[in-house]
Order: C-alpha cells, then structure tokens, then sequence
C-alpha cells in the first residue's frame, strides 16, 4: 500500500498501516504491519512468515508496482546460494512462486532492464565473486540469464577481507542505463551496460577505488532531481575496510560508454568525529527530500539508546550529512541505530521513518525523522527477529 503518513495523521479516527518486509539469518521472512494511531502513536505487529527463503535470507528486493518480492539466501553453510520469489497480497503475506540455486553467497540484487519490455534482476555474490543475471518473465517467473565469475591476480592489501573479488551490491545509476557492482576484494566499481534485447551484460570501464578500502555499497545523487549527461550528477562510495564515504563528480561518456568518475570529497563515515577505524559502514542512501545522505556504521557500540524499560544497551549508529551542491558533504549528526551492527535501513517514501536492521541485535528499529532538519530521533516502534537481521524493506518507495 502506497501510504503517506500526512494522509494516515489527518484522517482522524482511523487507523493505518504500511508493511515492511524482513529478512533474517535464521531463514525467516516477516511482514510487520506498522500501525499508527490517532494521538500518533505506533504499532509493530507481525502479520505474516515465511521460511521459503531458507536457510539463510540476505536481501530482498521489492518491486511494489508489480507486487513482487525477491530474496536472496546467501547460504552461508552451503556451496550455493539461492533466489526466490513470492506475489505480495493484499494483506502483505506473500505467496511462493520459484526457487532457484544460484553461484554461492548473493547479497544484494536489482531489478533492470526495459521498464515496459524485458527485464532483469541482476545479483551481486560476495562469497561466489560474481555478478550473475536473470530474466524475468511475469508474475515471480524467471530463468537464469548469466553468470560473470571474477577473479583476482593476487589478494588485496587487506588479505583477510581480500582474498578474492567480492560483490556486495547493485545498483542502477539515475538513468537506469547502467548497472554499478562495488566489489570489495578488488577495490573496484564495476559499470555495466546490456543489450536491449538479451539484457546480457557488457563490462565496461570500472571506478578503481584506493587500494584496501572495500567498496560496499553506493548511492547516486541528482542535486537539481534531473537525471542524465545534461545535469551534475554525484556518486557516493561506503568503503567498508577504510570507514569511508568518497564523493565524485560523475560525467555520462558518449555512445553509452559508460560514466567517468572524479573525486570531489573523502571523509570517515563518523563525518566531523576522530575517525575511529574499522567503525565497517554498511549501508548509505540519499534521503526522498534529496537533500540528506545518511550512513550506517557498526562495530562500535559506544552509542546508546535507552531501551521502553529504561535500561541504556550498547548500539551503533547512523550518520547524517547535508548534500552541498559542489557534491561535498557537510556533516549533520550521528546517532544511535538502536542496536548493533546496523547491516541496512529504508526511508521510507516521507522521509519521516528510518527502519533499520540491526543485524547483532536481532531486532528492526523504526526511527523518527524530521525532513526539515534532516535530524534522526527517538523509536517509535522495535520488533525482535527470530535470527540476524539483514533486510528490512517497505512496501513503498525505497531508499
Ligand atoms: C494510541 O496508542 C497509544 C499506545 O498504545 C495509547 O496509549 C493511546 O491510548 C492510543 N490512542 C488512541 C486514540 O487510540
Ligand atoms: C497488535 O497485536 C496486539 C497483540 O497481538 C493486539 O492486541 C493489537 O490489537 C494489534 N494491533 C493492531 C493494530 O493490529
Ligand atoms: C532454495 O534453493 C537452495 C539452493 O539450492 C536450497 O538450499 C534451499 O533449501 C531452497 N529453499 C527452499 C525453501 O526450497
Ligand atoms: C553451485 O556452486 C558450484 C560451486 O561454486 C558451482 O560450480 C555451480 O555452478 C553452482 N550452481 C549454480 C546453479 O549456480
Ligand atoms: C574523465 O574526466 C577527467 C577529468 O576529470 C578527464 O581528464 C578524462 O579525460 C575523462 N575520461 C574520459 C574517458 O573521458
Ligand atoms: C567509537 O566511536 C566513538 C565515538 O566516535 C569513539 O570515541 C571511539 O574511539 C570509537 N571506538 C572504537 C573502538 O573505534
Ligand atoms: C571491528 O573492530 C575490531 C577492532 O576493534 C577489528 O579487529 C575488526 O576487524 C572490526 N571488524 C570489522 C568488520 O571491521
Ligand atoms: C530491558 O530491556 C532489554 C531489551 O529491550 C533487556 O535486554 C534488558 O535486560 C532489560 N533490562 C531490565 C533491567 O529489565
Ligand atoms: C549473529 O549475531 C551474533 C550476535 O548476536 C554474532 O555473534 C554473530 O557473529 C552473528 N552472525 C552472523 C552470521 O550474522
């Protein structure tokens, strides 16, 4: 259900929800209704499980428009992995429609293609060093449609996390032209293009990130909201193994041959704090006011947030920056994520709720936010999950 908060505040005397899709470790997928009542005040409660994505769900990707969802099991205890795909009802419980082995530990995927054609999903597999991609064939189907493996020459500097290359996530740039892959082993970004009709992917030049950073996960940003080789458009670089976030101007190339990144900002992700190492930021997103970047950090768990009882339990946190126009950062606050090891978090489609996914902690944590400010505040509702917590989506627009 598409939902805006304003619409839920204002109609007095009735109460509303949205879903938000979870996925856990322990092979569970879980629709929380989030309710809100007439004084404002919000209700987490389970609605729907699922263990057809088991053993081990990473991520899920939703395309609400066509009410679908797809989740990865990275199968952590397996050779392969998994893709599978469900219908999304009415009700938010969701129904099972495939289920198929994939190269092993995919992370992250996104829907690609002809938006009224022939489209995809492609997948990042960190522990499978590979991009694979599938054709999407109406209503959950879909068949394998490629598989890139990587290598590397020799290991990176980091050579515990280096060993080999390791894709984390994909992405689409603003235009929908190109499909971007951080690969945290070879300290690259890979860009993509494909063919209209097969949707096989064409490697092209990548972003070669410093040497031992561990590029993670990305965001573009349109500071004027227009997309395309006419107007400045911004790439932001979470790197996991150096804590940073690097900013670069971002040119389209003629004859889609690909983009050409510059560096215009690096900073820790703590932002204006001593930048304390190995803080392993994860997950980065531009807010829907398209005005803010928030990031998450973990493996610090001096930031508290008291808990209903009142007792203060350790948690990482969640950093915001304002999005100046020359592409740099400026920093606006950090903050508690309400748990540990804050792996990802949505927006959702105000701006107004920031629920994240505390991977340690087992638990989602819907946060407050002021969009005029930009300022991350106090829950508003927490739910436990049966196992580690990866994912947790809306069933609205996402970032
Ligand atoms: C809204 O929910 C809160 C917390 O559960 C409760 O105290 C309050 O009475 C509710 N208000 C209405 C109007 O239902
Ligand atoms: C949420 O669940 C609780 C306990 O099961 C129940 O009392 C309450 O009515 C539910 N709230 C909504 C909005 O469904
Ligand atoms: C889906 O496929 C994977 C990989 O073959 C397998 O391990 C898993 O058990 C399957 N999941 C379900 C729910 O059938
Ligand atoms: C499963 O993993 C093995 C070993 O990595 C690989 O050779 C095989 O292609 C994978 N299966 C599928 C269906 O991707
Ligand atoms: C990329 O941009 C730089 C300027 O930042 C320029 O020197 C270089 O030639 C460009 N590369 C391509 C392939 O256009
Ligand atoms: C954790 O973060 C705090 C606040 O920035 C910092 O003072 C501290 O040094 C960090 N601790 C570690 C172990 O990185
Ligand atoms: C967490 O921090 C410790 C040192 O405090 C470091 O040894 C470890 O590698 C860090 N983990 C990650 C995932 O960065
Ligand atoms: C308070 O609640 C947290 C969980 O939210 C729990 O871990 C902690 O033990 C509780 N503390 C007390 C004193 O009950
Ligand atoms: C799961 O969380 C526990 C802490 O609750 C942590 O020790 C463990 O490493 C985590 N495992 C994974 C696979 O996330």
């Amino acid at each position: 259900m598409r939902l805006s908060l304003i619409t839920a505040l204002s109609a007095a005397a009735t109460v509303s929800a949205t879903n938000l899709f979870v996925s856990d470790y322990s092979g569970t997928v879980t629709t929380f209704a989030l309710t809100v009542n007439t004084t404002g005040s919000y209700t987490l409660n389970q609605t729907f499980q699922t263990t057809e994505c088991a053993p081990n769900p990473s991520w899920l990707t939703v395309d609400i428009d066509r009410g679908l969802l797809f989740c990865l099991n990275e199968g952590l205890n397996s050779v392969n992995g998994s893709l599978s795909s469900f219908t999304i009802n009415r009700d938010g419980s969701l129904s099972h429609v495939k289920n198929e082995t994939t190269i092993s530990g995919p992370v992250n995927g996104v829907i690609y293609g002809n938006a009224a054609g022939q489209r995809g999903i492609a997948l990042a597999h960190y522990t499978g060093s590979a991009v694979s991609s599938w054709l999407l064939e109406g209503g959950g189907k879909f068949q394998l449609n490629q598989n890139i493996p990587y290598t590397l020459p020799k290991p990176g500097p980091n050579a515990a996390r280096q060993d080999a290359p390791h894709e984390h996530e994909a992405i689409l740039d603003p235009t929908g032209q190109y499909l971007i892959v951080p690969d945290l082993g070879a300290d690259l970004v890979r860009v993509f293009s494909w063919d209209a009709q097969t949707l096989v992917l064409k490697a092209l030049a990548p972003l070669v990130a410093a040497p031992g950073s561990g590029p993670r996960h990305a965001a573009f940003w349109n500071p004027y909201a227009v997309t395309g080789a006419g107007s400045p458009t911004y790439f932001y670089l979470v790197s996991e193994l150096a804590s940073t976030v690097t900013g670069y101007s971002v040119t389209y190339l003629p004859n889609n041959g690909g983009l050409n990144f510059t560096e215009v900002f690096k900073s820790s992700t703590y932002g204006l704090l001593d930048q304390p190492a190995y803080n392993a930021p994860a997950e980065i997103h531009v807010t829907p006011d398209n005005r803010f970047l928030i990031i998450s950090n973990r493996n610090n768990t001096s930031f508290h947030l008291p808990e209903p009882n009142g007792s203060l339990l350790p948690s990482d946190s969640l950093t915001t920056f304002r999005l100046l126009p020359d592409g740099t950062l400026a920093w606006v606050q950090i903050w508690p994520s309400g748990g540990m090891y804050p792996r990802q978090f949505s927006i959702d489609g105000t701006g107004s709720l920031v629920a994240v996914g505390n991977q340690n902690s087992q638990n989602v944590v819907v946060l407050a936010r002021d969009v005029s400010t930009g300022l991350i505040g106090e829950p508003v509702a927490r739910m436990g999950l049966p196992g580690n917590t990866t994912c947790v989506m809306w069933d609205e627009w996402n970032a």
